[in-house]
This record gives structure tokens, C-alpha cells and sequence, in this order.
């Protein structure tokens, strides 16, 4: 059972100067996929205000985390970051897989900083900003999640491994 805190990083957004369509297009994927949306939040591109908001979903009980917006190379981009801060682990190859998958259809997939690990048993994953980035990125996420968050909670037996292989 997956329960997600979908998190938009804007300062645009969190100023209403802008109208975030990521947020809602990850909302609207993870619950025609199923699953439940625990917590969701807008915050501008401030490392502190990021860390908070990660902390705050794995506090509603969010077992997957996912940011959108922040990822790239301006100087106010600290999704990253503050990610860093708050994870315990690092999944590198999660964070991988998006980029070599986006690669297929973007060459800008390359200027994502994007990085993916573990608060305890939360995963936590940065998607890029737009609606399009978080969509593609979520057709490769989508299919891992489960078993991804079975291992974090030290749930999965050999039936997880063996599903999901080609
Ligand atoms: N990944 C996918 N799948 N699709 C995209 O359209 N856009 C890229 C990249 N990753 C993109 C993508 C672009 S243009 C940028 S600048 C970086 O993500 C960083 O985006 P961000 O700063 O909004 O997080």
C-alpha cells in the first residue's frame, strides 16, 4: 500500500504567482495507479522550507515522497540539497534510471540533479518541474514503487523479487 506526499518546490507557486500543474498531475497518476495521496504541500525554493516539508509527509506517514521542480541548474535550484539533508541513504539507482530513461526523450533530461533515497522506511524521489517531466518520469517510477517500499519496510520475500522481472 503505497501512501504518497506529493511536494511542489516553486517559489513562483508558493507566492501564487504562478499556477502549479505538477503537483496535481502526480496527485492525479499515483491515484489513478492506486494509490493514496497522505499529504500534499507547496514550498518556495528554500533548502530549509524543503527539508521541512520531506520531514513533515514522512511525519503524515507518506512511504513514498515525491518532490517536483527545483532539480535543475539555476542558482535557486536546492531540491537536491535539502534532499540530501534529510535522507539516511541514497538510491542512487533510482535517480539513475530517471535520467537514462528521460534521456530517450529530452537531451535537457542531463540537467537534472535530481536524487532519490530513504528516510527510514520513506522513499524519497526528486522529479523535475514541468507536467511532462513528472509524467514521464512516473512511467518508470510507477512500476518500482512497491516492491521499493516492501524492502524498506523489510516486508518483501523471494514473490517480490521474482515479480517485476523480465
Ligand atoms: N525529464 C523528463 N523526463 N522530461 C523533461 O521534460 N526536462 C528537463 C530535465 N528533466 C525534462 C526532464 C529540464 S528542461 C530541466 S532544466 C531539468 O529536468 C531540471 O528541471 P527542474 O529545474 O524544473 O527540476
Amino acid at each position: 500500500m503505497i501512501r504518497a506526499g506529493v511536494i511542489t518546490v516553486s517559489t513562483k507557486g508558493a507566492l501564487g504567482k504562478r499556477v502549479d500543474e505538477s503537483g496535481p498531475a502526480m496527485h492525479e497518476m499515483l491515484v489513478t495507479a492506486g494509490h493514496s495521496v497522505v499529504h500534499q504541500a507547496l514550498v518556495p525554493d528554500e533548502v530549509e522550507a524543503i527539508a521541512t516539508a520531506i520531514l513533515a509527509a514522512v511525519h503524515a506517514r507518506a512511504n513514498v515522497v515525491l518532490t517536483t521542480g527545483g532539480t535543475g541548474l539555476s542558482p535557486n535550484d536546492v531540491t537536491p540539497e535539502a534532499t540530501r539533508r534529510v535522507i539516511d541513504r541514497e538510491i542512487p539507482g533510482i535517480a539513475e534510471a530517471l535520467r537514462a530513461r528521460s534521456l530517450e526523450k529530452t537531451a535537457h533530461a542531463m540537467l537534472s540533479r535530481g536524487v532519490a533515497g530513504a528516510v527510514g522506511a520513506s522513499l524519497v524521489v526528486n522529479l523535475p518541474g514541468s507536467p511532462r517531466a513528472v509524467r514521464e518520469s512516473l512511467e518508470v517510477l510507477l512500476p518500482v514503487l512497491e516492491h521499493a517500499v516492501e524492502l524498506l519496510a523489510g516486508e518483501s520475500g523471494e514473490r517480490g523479487h521474482a515479480t517485476g522481472r523480465r
